[in-house]
């Protein structure tokens, strides 16, 4: 039973949403309704680590209500319960699971958790007493099938809540990393940010394998990515480690992608000025174009980029998206609104669809 008022607050009118981004942002966005329609044909199961939590049960609301997702949420059953009445929300038939509270459940992850890291140090009692932590729990659930994706990070800072989920999914196969892409919806279109999350001082072989997880995120959204490996100089302008680092990875991530458009190292303003490109640089392999996909030397410049257009230049950013790991998860920045957990949410379900 909910008032009428709560109700509509919690109704998201996606053509409004969409309006109201092409007035702010100046430009039919349509990038992120696309990803919630095809969420909506195949809804999956996505479990919240932090679902003591108004956001996230608000969010988990509208997911369930639109037919977004189908949220499992964990947490303390009476403070979820409580939390639900105090704000008038409905989540009448949705499951919560309080790990505390299901012994079986935390030996036999704990056991399923020891098998994977008793050669790093962890003894099967250490395993079920960390299977209390929900991002341990919700990771396990994941990686057992239980649920779909993992969503957490909402309350937590990034590394404890990323390293459960490292060690209990782990990356793809094919890949040795992880990293995290951020969408950035201006005026000029979608960017997409790399890596912005994870990796804090990556090698020139790092960088490649960055921009190949990065490459696939673009993709994923139907956008074919053009990259511009970022520095403070243009093709040997200027010297330094982060210059010389950058132009390695560019001919290697060049021999190693020859179908991908990608071109370096040059500076952010050349990266997206296909003026600057076409007067001073006539030889790039962008030319005619700008670069939409964005790869940073490091994490200090990948994330002080990201936070700043979105607080300063009336960018919308949809992220971190986390690429390579092995089963959909997606560490949300601290404070994200509900908005953001919801474009969150609706790609980690289309994550999880096309891997069905
Ligand atoms: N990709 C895949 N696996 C990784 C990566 C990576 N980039 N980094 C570490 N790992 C794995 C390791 O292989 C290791 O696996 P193992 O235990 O099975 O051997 C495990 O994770 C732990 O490795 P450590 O070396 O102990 O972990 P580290 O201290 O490197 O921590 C972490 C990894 C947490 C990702 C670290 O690099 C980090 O803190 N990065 C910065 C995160 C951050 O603060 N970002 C900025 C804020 S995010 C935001 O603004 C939204």
């Amino acid at each position: 039973a909910m008032d009428s008022g709560v109700a509509k607050n919690l109704i998201i009118d996606w053509e409004a949403y969409n309006l109201e981004l092409q007035e702010r942002i100046g430009i039919d966005q349509r990038l992120m309704l696309r990803v919630v329609t095809r969420a909506k044909k195949d809804p999956k199961r996505v479990v919240f680590a932090e679902a003591d939590n108004v956001k996230i049960l608000k969010a988990s609301q509208l997911l369930r209500d639109e037919r977004v997702a189908i949220p499992i949420l964990l947490g303390n059953k009476e403070k979820i319960d409580s939390l639900i009445e105090e704000h008038n929300l409905d989540l009448t038939g949705v499951t919560i699971i309080d790990p505390y509270m299901d012994e079986e459940k935390l030996k036999l992850f704990g056991n399923i958790l020891y098998e994977k890291r008793k050669r790093k140090g962890l003894t099967p009692a250490e395993c079920i007493r960390l299977m209390k932590d929900r991002n341990y729990y919700g990771a396990m659930m994941v990686e057992m099938g239980e649920a779909d994706a993992l969503i957490s990070g909402l309350t937590k800072d990034y590394p404890k809540t990323i390293l459960p989920a490292l060690q209990v999914i782990g990356v793809k196969p094919e890949v040795n990393r992880v990293a995290g892409m951020y969408i950035m919806n201006t005026s000029k279109g979608p960017f997409f940010f790399s890596d912005t999350t994870v990796n804090v001082n990556p090698t020139a072989d790092q960088l490649v394998e960055i921009v190949g997880l990065t490459a696939s995120g673009v993709r994923f959204f139907n956008i074919e990515p053009r990259v511009a490996m970022l520095s403070y100089s243009n093709f040997g302008s200027a010297k330094g480690e982060v210059a010389s680092k950058t132009a390695l990875a560019t001919a290697m991530a060049k021999a190693k992608y020859p179908e991908l458009v990608i071109e370096g190292e040059m500076q952010a303003n050349v990266a997206v000025n296909e003026d600057i490109q076409k007067e001073t640089y006539p030889f790039s392999a962008l030319i005619g174009q700008r670069a939409n996909t964005l790869i940073f030397p490091d994490l200090s410049s990948g994330n002080i980029a990201y936070k700043l257009l979105s607080e300063l230049g009336n960018a919308e950013a949809i992220g971190p998206v986390l690429l390579g790991m092995n089963k959909p998860v997606h560490i949300l920045q601290l404070g994200s609104s509900i908005r953001d957990i919801i474009n969150m949410v609706a790609i980690a379900v289309v994550d999880a669809q096309t891997k069905d």
